[in-house]
């Protein structure tokens, strides 16, 4: 399973890649208000740290970017897609799961441009993202979980009805909103091919106290012990 950051902040991509090797980047407008910068810059600054890692094209590192989010009307999500996805060849374009936003990944799909259907909140729009060859498609788990639903049947649906039609791998499915390491399990347990969470919860899922415990044991024997 990979694992892809969300974040829209150069300093914490920087961080994730060069400590624990991250495969890709998610962004949303939430994390571009909280990067403090304008928009451009920051695709400006993503494009920049792929050709500084030599980690450029899609196929390598991709970063998703959403589309101006007050669109409800295909032709102009697809001109701005199009003007987004020419910044740089890593960007795949985010879009939401509406009806507009599915008529517009479908068009930039088959112009080559690769989507991210997001916003994804129940299997049969998971569905339809695969049908029109998206990239990825973004079912959100910490937010159902958040309201009392458990996801592990919902993962597991989508991952069972892709494998059903040969879908798995030609959309890939990105877990996301997690937040904590059970949900990086479960995610892994049905199957889903990634999951992105911020730098926080990743840091958390790799923490154990034992790990400390053990560690502490191991040094009191050593320093007991002649080198
Ligand atoms: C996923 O691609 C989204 O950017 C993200 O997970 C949104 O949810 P959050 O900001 O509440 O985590």
């Amino acid at each position: 399973m990979k694992y892809f950051l969300d974040s829209a902040k150069i300093d914490e991509i920087r961080e994730a890649y060069d400590t624990f090797g991250i495969d890709g980047v998610t962004t949303n407008p939430n994390h571009i208000m909280n990067s403090g910068k304008p928009f451009k810059t920051v695709l400006g600054e993503l494009a920049a740290f792929v050709e500084e890692k030599d980690i450029v094209g899609w196929e390598k590192f991709p970063i998703s970017v959403e589309i101006n989010p007050h669109l409800d009307d295909a032709d102009e999500m697809v001109s701005m897609a199009k003007e987004i996805s020419a910044l740089c060849p890593n960007f795949v374009i985010k879009i939401p799961c509406t009806m507009a936003g599915i008529t517009a990944a479908r068009r930039l799909e088959q112009m080559g441009i690769r989507t991210n259907l997001t916003l994804v909140f129940s299997a049969s729009q998971a569905l339809i993202a695969a049908k029109n060859h998206s990239l990825f498609v973004s079912p959100f788990i910490g937010w159902k979980e958040n309201s009392g639903e458990d996801c592990t049947q919902y993962i597991q649906d989508i991952v069972d009805i892709y494998a059903n039609y040969d879908f798995l791998g030609e959309t890939q499915i990105i877990c996301a909103a997690v937040r904590n390491g059970k949900q990086f399990v479960d995610c892994a347990a049905a199957g889903a091919d990634i999951v992105t969470a911020g730098l926080q919860v990743f840091k958390d899922s790799f923490y154990h106290p034992f790990t400390d415990y053990g560690l502490a044991k191991f040094q009191a024997a050593w320093d007991k012990t002649i080198i």
